[in-house]
């Protein structure tokens, strides 16, 4: 099969495109026809080894010390399953599904098996079937983490929501989802970004390159920050002095992304309900992958990167 293989920590020229061998499921595991992947803040970390220092050996001792252990990397698909395992219960051949593998990695690939129950090494789910391939990837990594945090903040109909870093894949996922749970959102994102994440349905919009806006700042029950601990602005300082003294502040940094099942098919059904959508910025083809890297880099994706997986 064809993969996109990382053969060093490094720049994205170090993936590249290769052949490699078609994995072939366990008793309990499921093959999947990869048609979709996407390219995440967290593949640019694990790339480019950007870690933290304190973080660097434990990172490593996980992830391989001169290159990925797993060399495909890739933590989100969509696609169908093309074979099953014979303890297999929950997944026939045929079924469209999206998932996130975690450390597990593997996605850049045309196929990838593991577990029908979730594990550290991955969550799978049946694809929302009104949406891409390409816009399920977006679903998974950005609604699974958003989805998480908005639970964490037990939002309550009525509640005065603030979504810091709305753009993002996660910020586009945790407007919505709010708006779902019946928040008064107001969500704070660049300039360019303030017309698309007014579509998304929040009722108030902040620009946080702009000071003059901290005037519409109010006081909010909730504040999640879906851009990370390490993307500020005043703005951003401002908004956490505003909460409420019960109020409380979320970040989507705060602990690791659950790898839950149940979560991707609540995705689903609101998906398919038509009461929240995910929002594509780019599709590359598998072979621009290294371009598709240096646009995330960047740190300005407008809701998710997608790669297409092409199939011989
Ligand atoms: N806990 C976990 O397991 C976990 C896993 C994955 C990711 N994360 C965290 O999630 C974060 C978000 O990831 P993502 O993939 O959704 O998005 P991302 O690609 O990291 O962020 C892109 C968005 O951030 C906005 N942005 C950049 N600087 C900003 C700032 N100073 N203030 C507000 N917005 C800013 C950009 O809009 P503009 O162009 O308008 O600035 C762009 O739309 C990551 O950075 C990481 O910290 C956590």
């Amino acid at each position: 099969m064809k993969a996109v293989v990382c053969t060093k920590y490094g720049p994205p020229d170090v993936l590249q495109l290769k052949e490699v061998n078609k994995p072939s499921p366990k008793r309990n595991e499921v093959c999947i026809r990869i048609y979709a992947s996407a390219v995440t803040a967290s593949d640019i970390y694990i790339r480019g080894s950007r870690i933290p220092l304190r973080f660097w050996l434990p990172m490593r001792l996980i992830l391989g010390f001169t290159k990925p252990r797993q060399p495909i990397i890739g933590m989100v698909l969509a696609g169908e399953i093309e074979s099953v395992g014979q303890d297999v219960r929950q997944f026939k051949a045929g079924d469209q599904v999206y998932g996130v593998t975690g450390l597990g990695m593997g996605c850049y690939a045309q196929y990838k098996c593991m577990r029908e129950s979730d594990s550290m090494r991955g969550c799978l789910s049946h694809k929302p079937a009104n949406i891409s391939f390409e816009e399920a990837t977006a679903a998974a990594y950005g609604g699974l983490l958003a989805l998480q945090r908005v639970e964490e903040g037990k939002i309550q109909r009525g509640h005065k929501v603030l979504i810091y870093g709305a753009s993002g894949t996660s910020g586009t996922m945790a407007v919505q989802l709010a708006k779902y749970y019946g928040a008064e959102v107001t969500a704070v994102c660049g300039t360019r970004n303030m017309e698309l994440v007014k579509g998304l349905g929040a009722d108030k919009v902040i620009d946080y390159t702009n000071d003059e806006d901290a005037r519409a700042i109010d006081r909010y029950d909730l504040m999640l920050d879906t851009a990370g601990k390490a993307k500020s602005s005043r703005i951003k300082e401002l908004c956490r002095q505003a909460l409420n003294p019960t109020g409380q502040s979320i970040s989507i940094d705060d602990g690791k992304l659950e790898l839950k099942s149940e979560r991707l098919a609540k995705l689903s059904a609101l998906i398919e309900a038509g009461s929240i959508k995910p929002v594509i910025d780019r599709i590359y083809p598998m072979d621009r992958i290294a371009e598709a890297h240096e646009y995330v880099e960047q740190g300005r994706k407008r809701g998710g990167v997608a790669i297409t997986i092409e199939q011989d």
